[in-house]
């Protein structure tokens, strides 16, 4: 395709973090087409991870978190179809059908989808002052019900479970959080980084509950006033936040006839199996040389790597992606950043001590004596040494990592 070629057009379903950076990467990379972002949200595409954070804290607007400013869209002849959800690909005609039935063409297609969130499929889920967090529509609900100090339940210890919890606190309302599993980020970390964390929120006075189910809410005139759990446990509260996980948003992909499998199939290059359409994001399962796996990551890290590849696949210069994953969380004055992926770890050691009050630390992830991952807790120059270190497979022993006077420096 001649990049060149003004006729052509690309359009990307999803104002998401991925759709974003694929409009901004095709225009760096020379295509002179239409670029058309279609977003279901009312928003320009706005960064996720300050939502459960600075957003819900009160600490900035949407304003602020905008990924673009809207000029810069303007001067890339960047066009929006918001309040517009796509609910059709036809492959055959390179049309899509939005939920309104207008049908628009393209010459490629870009699914920038992202992901859900998991929903909870117990009694009164329907009641007023429960709530998800996953968009800007979620945290502005949620705010407008926080007028005075609340009784706040929140189901999950994962990521928005604790992140909106360390907001939530912080503006002085009780905070309880319930997880299923036997600790906090489970899903993510060690036993020693779940312990640290947990004792933080409990140092706070946010109240975690481990190894506990909710079986049902109740409410008088249709709100949310009490959480049953399953073992007979009964929680007061005025507002619940449900963050229990999400689900890649690849139905479309799925109808279309291209290949999906907890996230649409690409290649190393974001392609899908049609020659027209690449995919980015949350939504994708895509196979990484550096981990020599196929995975889907929910990160943002990802989705603008990944990106930045179907753009270049798109402009005919394809570029592999296979880049070390990396993650983020803030709660309180702790950042946690997290350094490759700890799947199948058979060792964890620690550099500095979680338990001696100066919040700072780090848990080696190693597998077989390799260095899988790392998780620093407000240590940035052992995180940046730590990706180094992944993203090179250099050899690393135990005792260097637990040593505070070794250099890691010597290793990279
Ligand atoms: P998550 O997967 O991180 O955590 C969900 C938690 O809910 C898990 O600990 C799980 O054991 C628990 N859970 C599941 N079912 C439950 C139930 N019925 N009752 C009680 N607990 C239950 O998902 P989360 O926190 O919802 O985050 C959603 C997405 O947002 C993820 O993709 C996450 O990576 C992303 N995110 C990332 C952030 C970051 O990187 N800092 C910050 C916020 C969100």
């Amino acid at each position: 395709m001649d990049i060149s070629d003004k006729e052509n057009s690309c359009l990307i379903v999803g104002g998401s973090h991925a759709g974003a950076q694929l409009a901004i990467s095709l225009r760096q990379m020379g295509w002179q087409g239409r670029i058309k972002i279609i977003s279901e949200e009312a928003y320009l595409p706005y960064q996720r991870p300050p939502l459960s954070k600075a957003l819900l804290a009160g600490k900035q607007e949407l304003e602020n978190v905008y990924i673009r400013p809207e000029t810069l869209y303007e001067k890339q002849n960047i066009e929006f179809a918001l309040k517009t959800r796509v609910a059709k690909i036809n492959r055959k005609a390179k049309t899509v059908e939005t939920q309104t039935g207008e049908i628009i063409s393209y010459d490629k297609l870009a699914l920038c989808t992202g992901a859900r969130v998991r929903k909870l499929e117990i009694c009164g889920t329907d009641l007023a002052g429960i709530h998800y967090l996953r968009n800007f529509a979620d945290v502005s609900r949620i705010k407008g019900e926080l007028d005075s100090p609340k009784k706040i339940f929140i189901v999950g210890g994962g990521y928005i479970g604790l992140e909106a919890a360390a907001s939530l606190k912080q503006l002085n309302h009780e905070v309880t959080v319930v997880e299923a599993a036997g600790r906090v980020l489970q899903r993510v970390t060690a036993p020693q980084v779940s312990n640290f964390f947990h004792a933080k929120h409990h140092q706070q006075g946010v109240s975690i509950v481990t190894n506990k189910q909710v079986a049902e809410f109740l409410g008088n005139n249709k709100v949310v006033e009490k959480v049953v759990c399953t073992d007979g446990t009964v929680f007061e509260a005025d507002l619940v936040i449900v963050g229990i996980g999400v689900r890649p948003n690849e139905e479309l992909a799925a109808q279309a006839g291209l290949k999906t499998n907890n996230g649409i199939w690409v290649d190393e290059f974001a392609q899908t199996d049609d020659p027209d359409i690449v995919a980015a994001g949350d939504n994708t399962n895509h196979p990484n040389k550096l981990l020599d796996t196929r995975l889907r990551l929910e990160s943002v890290p990802n989705a603008m790597e990944q990106a930045k590849a179907a753009a270049a696949s798109i402009c005919g210069k394809p570029t592999e992606y296979a880049s070390l994953p990396w993650f983020w969380s803030d709660q309180y004055t702790i950042k946690l950043q997290i350094a490759g992926l700890n799947t199948g770890y058979d060792q964890v050691v620690l550099r500095g001590d979680p338990a001696d009050g100066n919040d700072s630390f780090v848990a080696w992830y190693l597998k077989g004596g390799k260095l899988l991952a790392a998780d620093c807790i407000n240590r940035p120059k052992e995180f940046m040494f730590a990706k180094q270190l992944l993203a090179k497979k250099i050899d690393v022993k135990p005792e260097q990592l637990t040593n505070e006077n070794f250099e890691l420096k010597q290793l990279v």
